[in-house]
């Protein structure tokens, strides 16, 4: 008899976005007439720019004759893309990474996710609430958590509420978790954290033998100096964290898939006898087994973000997603509407009004403005009354949906 995970009874609905994309679906084909604008889920629309587009053709060239053809490639990547992350986004801002100790894979989802793999069914995991859902519905999936309460919550998480009051910064946990997701400049609520507060986190994780799973996937978007890029930027950070960033959101990735995740040689996990093992041969092996590596045109395009004119156009394009969640922010405040996040983050995190439930402003825009979001509430218990907007749209679609959401009733 074929016996199913049955940690997987355990999550009560579908994933968020596809549930999102199934309702928006239905509204469609029933409303063919309409023109929907889509804000939910943080998926880009500008094309991919000039530099990358040139080296992703160079690359499929070099494919298509014998001397220059490539198979497999290394799974951790190319060393040419690993050799220029390690150069431009650690050592010339300062952070002493090496390329060794680079994975290049296909999506930070997947690494978020796939990571839970390599540390034990009996590590506590601390989550944000709300949060992005792969943490909490991972979580579940590797058997970690018992089941879902009446409020909400897993069995077995530790969840760090995110609210007004406290500024959408968790605070440190009372119970002591073994594993802790971070996520800065955060997904869904937009808000970002100072080098004093990460190196709170990275103290409390030296002291309490954690390890925080610190998601970078919207560094490009900080626009304010003093806020860190990496939590590597942290002392004594690469002991006790690791790290995944991603091209997606950095440079139009989301459809052509390239990212990384970080796993310093200093960090090290526990055996049940209390022996420490570095971490990093341990997703090597993962790495190795189960992933044969991202493609070599894809890692050739994600290299030429390096270039100087990659630099320069992907930042253009990284502006234009900030100048729309900058006429976001004010546009939903004029209209009334209390507003946070969008400033060093693509994704505006409003609060509902008049308190309605997530899901039922979520009905009310799509059926009267036409407009997608995402319900606060699809990130946790504590996003029960906001509503994220991704600021990943068309100028134009931005306007018209500011425009239709002031008309409102
Ligand atoms: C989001 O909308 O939260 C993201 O696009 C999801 C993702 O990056 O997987």
């Amino acid at each position: 008899m074929a016996l199913i995970n049955e940690n997987y009874l355990k999550l009560q609905a579908g994933y968020l976005f596809p549930e999102i994309g199934r309702r928006v679906r239905e509204f469609a084909a029933a409303n063919p007439d309409k023109n929907i604008i889509r804000m939910g889920i943080g998926d880009v629309t500008q094309p991919l720019v000039p530099a990358v587009i040139k080296a992703f053709h160079e690359g499929v060239e070099e494919l298509a004759n014998a001397a220059t053809f490539k198979g497999y490639g290394p799974e951790q990547g190319y060393d040419f893309l690993r050799d220029a992350i390690a150069l431009n986004d650690y050592q010339n801002r300062g952070v002493d990474i090496s390329a060794d100790d680079i994975f290049v894979s296909d999506g930070s989802k997947c690494d978020t996710g796939n990571i839970q793999e390599i540390f034990g069914a009996g590590n506590k995991i601390a989550i944000c609430d709300p949060v992005y859902p792969v943490y909490a519905d991972t979580t579940v999936m590797s058997g970690k958590t018992g089941t879902m309460q009446s409020n909400g919550y897993f069995d077995g998480i530790i969840y760090m509420p995110c609210n007004e009051a406290n500024g959408f910064i968790p605070e440190l946990p009372t119970e002591r978790p073994d594993l802790i997701f971070l996520c800065y400049p955060n997904n869904p609520t937009g808000t970002v954290a100072s080098k004093e507060e990460l190196k709170k986190w990275v103290d409390y994780a030296r002291t309490n033998k954690c390890i925080i799973l610190y998601d970078a996937a919207y560094e490009s978007y900080i626009t304010d100096d003093s806020i860190p890029h990496s939590i590597f930027e942290i002392e004594g950070a690469k002991e006790v964290a690791l790290e995944f960033r991603s091209f997606s959101k950095t440079a139009g990735f989301t459809g052509t898939r390239c990212a990384f995740t970080v796993i310093p040689k200093e960090l090290k996990a526990y055996d049940s006898e209390g022996n420490a093992h570095p971490v990093k041969p341990l997703w090597n092996r993962r790495h190795t087994t189960k992933f044969n590596g991202v493609s070599y045109p894809v890692q050739k395009a994600a290299a030429a973000i390096y270039s100087e004119e990659g630099k320069k156009q992907v930042k253009e394009v990284v502006n234009y997603y900030l100048e729309n969640a900058r006429i976001m922010l004010e546009s939903l405040k004029k209209t009334g509407f209390t507003v946070f996040g969008g400033v060093n983050a693509p994704y505006v995190w409003v609060k509902t009004p008049n308190s309605m439930k997530s899901w039922d402003f979520f009905d009310k825009l799509l059926n009267e403005a036409n407009v997608v979001g995402t319900p606060g509430s699809g990130f946790g218990p504590s996003g029960e009354g906001y509503f994220r907007f991704s600021a990943f749209a068309d100028r134009a679609n931005v306007l018209d949906a500011m425009e239709r959401i002031k008309n409102l009733k």
